[in-house]
């Protein structure tokens, strides 16, 4: 209750004294914009009242399919699902607001996180900044009755059904982008693509993404319908889209990068270790390689190669992965996701490090040479990308 308080009197302070210097909130307009394709170096946040806040916007995209947003997003996932106990929904509804005071625009969730609950969360705690922001979500896992079923359906009318549920759980007129979240074996490309075609002619797509698909399906894709965004794994400890053509790919049609797990789902961050218990109801990371006790041992050389760079730079390990993403092209935005303040301001004091090739390229070989333990999906889920 007292931490709601003080929590409380910060926003309050925080939303008078931007009104006072007559500081737009979070809206990527006037001298703040800086457009991707203009920045050397990622944009310093600069602080009010010492407090972290995002001037830096990227755009995603190109032609109609472009989408400005703020440098880093937000995965709103752990809020509800796949990451342990989280808090209660008022305490992640006041830190959703707490990030969009702070200048993000670009909020992720999917219909399969919860399965249903995240999308539930986002609506009731983002609609009411509607046009300011951005939520995108996510269909493909098919769910029936509020459960996962574990099959692919992406076929035209359950994009539609989907996306009209999606609607109402965002509270939203119109989708403001809707990633094919896993492709679906029995549904071609093409079709998916020019299914969300007719949504956009309709009005309830404003733009579209894939995730973990290869670059031969975002090129059938992107040929029907332009692609804003592809969002797949990619952080210091799984490189594989710098090696299939997908980030190859995008530079060349104009497509932008969204890095998920931007942190390797939280381990880069320092926080877990092979000590770590995952809660059995409601964390994959248990289910995955690399999250085994003796996979995390071996693989906390890696972090504490990032926590060494970052030491004599003043940087955290979380700062070091989220900025090695940032400087790898200005069309790449990360969603980290968390359910801390503290984290949430560490995370966006990330754009005020601005380090040379020279440096990045040290951190890159020093990592390279330390081997990754463990796949970083089981076979089950290996099956469902690349495809
Ligand atoms: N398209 C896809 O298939 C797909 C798959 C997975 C995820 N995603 C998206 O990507 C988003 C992020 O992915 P993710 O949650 O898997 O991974 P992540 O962002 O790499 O890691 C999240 C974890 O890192 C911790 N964390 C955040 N900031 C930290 C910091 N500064 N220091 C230490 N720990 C920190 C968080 O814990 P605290 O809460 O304690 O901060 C949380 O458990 C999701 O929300 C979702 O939107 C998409």
């Amino acid at each position: 209750m007292e931490e709601n308080n003080k929590m409380n009197i910060s926003r309050r302070g925080f939303l008078k004294a931007t009104a006072l210097a007559g500081a737009a909130l979070a809206v990527p307009t006037g001298l703040d914009k800086v457009f991707a394709s203009e920045t050397k170096q990622p944009e310093t946040s600069r602080t009010d009242n010492g407090i972290a806040r995002i001037r830096e916007y990227r755009v995603l995209g190109t032609g109609k399919a472009a989408f400005e947003v703020s440098a880093l997003g937000f995965g709103v996932m752990g809020m509800t699902y796949n990451r342990s106990q989280h808090p209660d929904k008022k305490q992640c509804i006041r830190l959703l607001h707490e990030a969009v005071d702070r200048g993000i625009t670009l909020f992720d969730t999917a219909i399969i996180y919860g399965p249903l609950t995240n999308e539930e969360l986002a609506g009731e705690a983002l609609s009411e900044f509607k046009g300011r922001i951005n939520v995108t979500t996510k269909f493909g896992h098919e769910v029936i009755n509020g459960k996962a079923t574990g099959r692919q359906n992406s076929r035209p009318e359950t994009i539609r059904r989907y996306c009209e549920e999606s609607l109402r759980r965002l509270r939203l007129d119109s989708l403001p982008m809707f990633y094919q979240h896993r492709a679906d074996p029995d549904t071609s490309v093409e079709e998916v693509a020019s299914t969300i075609a007719d949504l956009m002619k309709e009005g309830k797509v404003q733009r579209w993404g894939m995730c973990e698909v290869s670059a031969e399906s975002i090129r059938k894709a992107h040929a029907v319908c332009p692609l804003t965004a592809i969002q797949s794994e990619y952080h210091l400890m799984h490189r594989l889209v710098e090696e299939n053509g997908v980030l190859d790919t995008c530079r060349e049609l104009g497509i932008g990068f969204v890095p998920y797990s931007p942190l390797n789902r939280g381990f880069l961050g320092g926080c877990i270790n092979e000590y770590t218990v995952f809660d059995p109801n409601n964390d994959n990371r248990q289910t995955l390689p690399r999250f085994q006790p003796e996979a995390m041992r071996m693989n906390t050389r890696i972090v504490n190669v990032l926590q060494a760079f970052g030491r004599t730079r003043g940087m955290t390990s979380a700062q070091v992965a989220l900025g090695w993403l940032l400087q790898k092209a200005p069309w790449i935005v990360p969603i980290p996701g968390t359910t801390k303040l503290s984290h949430l301001e560490e995370n966006l004091y990330t754009l005020s490090f601005a380090l040379s090739p020279e440096e990045w390229k040290e951190l890159e070989d020093a990592v390279v040479a330390i081997p990754v333990i463990g796949d970083r999906y089981n076979a089950e889920q290996q099956r469902q990308v690349g495809r």
